[in-house]
């Protein structure tokens, strides 16, 4: 068990394109993405993105809880079990976003509300190499888009549409959760 070093926004390699991984099933990224796993249940996060330890490749770990499916009422109730995503790909299925809040581990601290697509498919290879596929909605949906958005180079703030929506955590929860809009 190794927890990893979470890049902080600034840091370049949170910038970059990611490349492809060339071979899911070597032992070389089967411990990389068994450190990731570490590194995100350590540091309490929903998800964690190759590029924010440090390393440039295609690949995403998450898992929804049952308690946060709930409450933001997605109708899976039973959350996501914990997911590997290698050279995943999103495809929307319905033009309809909506706002939510987000945060990020190479974010501490902070929020913002942010547009992301109610439903979509992705595929990705598992750590067997073979390819997956599902559909998501809500929050599962968002959590997927956040990640692989880590892969091109994308952090949650350069997506935010309304900058007041934007700030430390413990500011924007001082009357209580804050509502998206
Ligand atoms: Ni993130």
């Amino acid at each position: 068990m190794a927890i990893l070093k979470i890049a902080r926004i600034g840091h370049p390699v949170l910038r970059q394109k990611s490349a492809p991984v060339d071979n899911p099933t070597s032992p070389y990224i089967k411990q990389l993405i068994e450190d990731m796993i570490d590194t995100m249940y350590d540091a309490g996060g929903t998800g964690l993105a190759a590029p924010q330890v440090h390393v440039s490749k295609r690949i995403v770990v998450f898992t929804v809880y049952p308690e946060r499916a709930q409450s933001e009422g997605d109708g899976e109730q039973a959350g996501v079990p914990l997911t590997v995503l290698i050279n995943p790909e999103i495809t929307p299925l319905s033009d309809e976003t909506e706002q939510g809040w987000e945060g990020c581990l190479s974010i501490p601290g902070m929020m913002g509300q942010v547009p992301r697509f109610t439903h979509i498919r992705y595929s990705a290879y598992d750590l067997d190499g073979n390819r997956f596929e599902r559909e998501a909605r809500g929050f599962h949906a968002r959590v997927v888009q956040h990640e692989c958005d880590h892969l091109d180079g994308i952090l949650y703030p350069f997506r935010i549409e309304d900058m007041s929506k934007f700030g430390f955590t413990e500011e924007l929860t001082r009357q209580g959760p804050p509502k998206s809009e």
